[in-house]
């Protein structure tokens, strides 16, 4: 089965997307695909067959997403905690996983015709260097699509890109770009592995189970949670749209908490950007105290410097993590030649 599965809609599925898409719907949608060894045990298959099932499943909802107009989808494929489980299994996962991104080379004219960009969202060294590669592969060279995004969450726990995060404002530090009293709620969120993504509207919980797991626990304050029974690899279209609909009643709190939260991150930035400019005027200390507009211009001048250090820091980032995959995609190329 490829990424995207490529059915239409039959004519009832097609109205109801309709009449919901007469409403707000989500930009951007995560799932945690849970219950795949239920299943696999309900219908008397292997184990990883269930597995399979459950990426097959993936297939299609991408595709029901992209109909519903939906071009941001994310997905807990393998959390850290999974390496936990038996030997054979996490083997057969690290298999299905190579199976698939290897395909997206191969399956590129149909990623770059839906506009697919691939992520992956992680700690990569955690995996086998092989996977590694292959998952660099494939998000090299989707890299440039900007129709739709799909976000893999492999080797992700939410704890551990959190704690990732805040190491990478420490290095920032340490190199200088940017100053301690620069962190701020913003900024971690910038580091995230999710920074190149608006968070996420409406989160999807399978199985019957109603916990999030270690999964985008900073990302989700502010979205629907919706937590359905259904086993994973028996997701329906229907599914989904009952979970939109749940989204749609509760559209207008989450709205007004989500504006509510902006307006405060504004307000602990000026907050933070004045005190620090108190202590600058202070330290100069020619003792005179200034009026009301040499004091706005000197806020004005420091958030101007903040945002430079700022936007220098991230672009440092961010090419460091171009980096890793473009040297890992090139370690193929050359194996290759
Ligand atoms: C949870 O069900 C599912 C997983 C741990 C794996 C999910 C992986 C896929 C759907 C395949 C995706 C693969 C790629 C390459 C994107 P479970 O194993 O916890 O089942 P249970 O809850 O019934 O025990
Ligand atoms: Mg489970």
């Amino acid at each position: 089965m490829s990424w995207i599965r490529e059915t239409e809609l039959s004519l009832l599925e097609r109205l109801t997307a309709n009449i919901l898409k007469a409403g707000p719907m989500p930009r951007h949608v995560a799932f945690i695909m849970d219950g795949n060894r239920r299943y696999a045990e309900k219908r008397h298959v292997e184990r990883q067959e269930g597995h399979t099932q459950g990426f097959d499943k993936l297939a299609e909802t991408l595709r029901w997403c992209l109909n519903l107009g939906i071009h941001e989808v994310t997905v807990y494929a393998f959390s850290i905690e999974n390496f936990k489980r038996s030997k054979e299994e996490v083997d057969g996962l690290m298999e299905l996983a190579r199976q698939k991104f290897g395909r997206v080379l191969m399956e590129h004219e149909n990623l770059e015709k839906h506009g697919v960009c691939i992520r992956v969202l992680g700690d990569l060294t955690l995996l086998p260097l092989d996977l590694q590669q292959l998952i660099a592969n494939a998000v090299v060279s989707t890299k440039a699509h900007n129709k739709c995004y799909l976000n893999v969450c492999f080797a992700y726990t939410s704890r551990h890109e959190i704690a990732n995060a805040v190491k990478e404002m420490a290095w920032g530090v340490e190199q200088g770009f940017i100053k301690s009293s620069d962190v701020s709620e913003v900024l971690l969120s910038q580091c995230l592995y999710s920074s190149n993504s608006p968070n996420p509207d409406l989160l999807i919980r399978t199985s019957g189970e109603v916990r999030l797991s270690d999964f985008l626990l900073w990302q989700t304050s502010y979205s629907c949670l919706a937590f359905q029974s259904v086993l994973w690899p028996e997701y329906s279209f229907w599914n989904l749209c009952e979970a939109i609909l749940q989204y749609q009643l509760s559209y207008r709190s989450l709205q007004k908490a989500q504006e509510l939260h902006r307006k405060d991150e504004v307000r602990q930035q000026v907050e933070a950007d004045r005190t620090c400019v108190a202590e600058l005027l202070q330290h100069r200390g020619n003792g005179k105290p200034l009026d009301a507009q040499s004091q706005q211009t000197a806020l004005l001048n420091y958030t101007a410097r903040r945002e430079e250090r700022v936007q220098c820091f991230l672009g440092a980032l961010q090419h460091k993590r171009d980096t890793f995959f473009s040297d890992l995609n090139s370690q193929t190329v050359v194996a290759k030649t």
